[in-house]
């Protein structure tokens, strides 16, 4: 393990958070604990890929992730930009224009953006395969959280299933799952979810799902099982975290109110997790 580049990147995450502002994205500060968590995962033990958003907005959750980007990584910001372009041409909501998004990229990475953007409305099937071409296969962390309806979701995914194929290690987050606000992202994913088995859910929290490959949920839990232990919903008698099952896959979730801290956060313990074996414990209805 080579410490000084973790180190590096965990410090490049750190200033990137400092500048990050309230206005530049939609992401809580649980989620951006989950996310340096698991691409600290990554960083440690596994293969380089490439780093992806469909549906970057602002553009700070993006930032943050392109933070931790090693230098033979590539990053693609995946969305139909300008989507408030008035008739005369002129964007008249610069919150959607792509100079927007690289102007908040630039300032909280203090640094030029490398980024690749992929300008698409992927609900167009020839705009997906234009992404899938673009951005290729070899994603390891792909964020889904673009149009909030079905069309879109349904999309979206078959994207990043795709964008990540060739990547053995692969994390998809699929943002707004079970919000009341936006049903039809939880019917897209629950149908994803239903008609593949290779993708599935390890966490939940409170906004995000958080899926991996099938055979990886028990090497990936047990991570956010130490580190953020308080926030796992726990049978008050006993203790034990509470495995639940989402489509017949068995993972752990997170209360509302769980601190955005990770408790412990050495790279000893990380060694450690990684050399103590775990199984989730499963219902006898889980899917093989
Ligand atoms: C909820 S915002 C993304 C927020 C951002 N990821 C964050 O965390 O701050 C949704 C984004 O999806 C994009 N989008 C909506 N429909 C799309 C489509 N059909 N194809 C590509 N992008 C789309 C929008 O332009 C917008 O930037």
């Amino acid at each position: 393990m080579n410490t000084a580049h973790v180190h590096g990147r965990l410090a490049r995450w750190m200033s990137s958070l400092g500048r990050f502002a309230k206005d530049d994205g939609i992401i809580t500060e649980l989620d951006l604990a989950i996310y340096l968590l698991l691409l600290l995962v990554q960083e440690l033990h596994d293969e380089p890929g490439d780093l992806a958003e469909l549906g970057v907005f602002r553009g700070g959750p993006f930032a943050m992730l392109t933070s931790m980007q090693r230098p033979e990584e590539r990053a693609f910001a995946i969305d139909i930009f300008d989507l408030n372009v008035g008739p005369d041409g002129q964007a008249n909501g610069i919150w959607n224009s792509p100079e927007h998004f690289l102007a908040t990229v630039r300032r909280i990475s203090n640094q030029e953006p490398t980024c690749e953007l992929v300008r698409a409305n992927t609900t167009l099937p020839e705009h997906a395969a234009a992404v899938c071409r673009q951005v290729g296969s070899r994603c390891r962390f792909f964020h889904v959280d673009g149009g909030h309806n079905l069309a879109n979701i349904r999309a979206d995914l078959r994207i990043a299933a795709a964008c990540t194929a060739n990547h053995p290690t692969p994390i998809v987050v699929v943002d707004d799952t079970f919000s009341v606000q936006y049903p039809e992202v939880t019917d897209g994913l629950i149908e994803f979810l239903r008609l593949q088995n290779e993708l599935v859910p390890f966490l939940i929290s409170p906004v995000k799902t958080f899926l991996c490959r099938r055979n990886e949920v028990d090497r990936i839990a047990k991570y956010p099982l130490f580190f953020l232990k308080d926030g796992i919903y726990r049978d008050p008698a006993s203790g034990n975290p509470f495995v639940r099952h989402l489509t017949g896959s068995p993972c752990f979730t997170l209360r509302p109110e769980a601190t955005a801290t990770l408790q412990n956060l050495s790279l000893d313990v990380f060694a450690r997790l990684a050399a103590t074996p775990y199984n989730l414990p499963r219902s006898p209805e889980s899917r093989r």
